[in-house]
């Protein structure tokens, strides 16, 4: 077996040619809105309705979602570049909603009204595993925004999606 520390590079160089929609998480605890750049997001189910995020432990969206706060997965349009990287580090804390236009999801937390989706959540339940949690949330609220044109991360880099024609 290849040990854990050589397949990392590996696996580093496999991601790359995994294909992933940016979204920014938003929630908000104590009054305090949070936002965050991510791609470890996927569908789990419609039946119940429901998403899972994964957070890095490091990140400051991470204790926000350990309270159980509900939380929002706003899936970018591809001229929305910007604020992926402005919600990945460049800015930190409230400065991240300085651009884009926010409403209020009806548990008070932050959505961006020109993303192609806003999927509002209630905490549901979390897994922690490595460095990692895994929240997952039950879906209260879906907003939808123009054509469907995502913003999209592959090979360490931002691009649009391109569709191959309908047959
Ligand atoms: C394209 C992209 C995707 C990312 N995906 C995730 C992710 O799925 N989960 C995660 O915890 N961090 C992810 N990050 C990193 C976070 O956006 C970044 O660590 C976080 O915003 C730093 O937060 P802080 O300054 O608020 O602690 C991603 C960053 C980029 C640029």
């Amino acid at each position: 077996m290849v040990p854990e520390q050589l397949i990392g590079p590996e696996l580093r160089l496999a991601l790359r040619r995994l294909a992933k929609a940016v979204v920014i998480v938003t929630s908000k605890h104590d009054g305090v809105r949070h936002a965050m750049a991510a791609t470890a997001v996927s569908e789990l189910s419609i039946d119940p309705p429901s998403m899972l995020v994964c957070v890095n432990k490091s990140a400051s969206m991470h204790p926000v979602l350990t309270t159980g706060a509900p939380f929002c997965i706003n899936i970018l349009h591809v001229s929305q570049e910007a604020m992926a990287r402005s919600c990945s580090g460049v800015l930190k804390g409230e400065a991240r909603f300085e651009t884009g236009r926010w409403a209020q999801a009806r548990s008070g937390i932050p959505y961006l009204l020109d993303a192609q989706a806003a999927i509002v959540c209630d905490h549901a339940t979390a897994l922690e595993f490595g460095t990692h949690s895994i929240f997952i949330g039950r879906v209260v609220e879906v907003h939808l925004a123009g054509e469907i044109d995502p913003l999209i991360y592959m090979d360490g880099g931002y691009c649009a999606a391109q569709a191959l024609g309908k047959s």
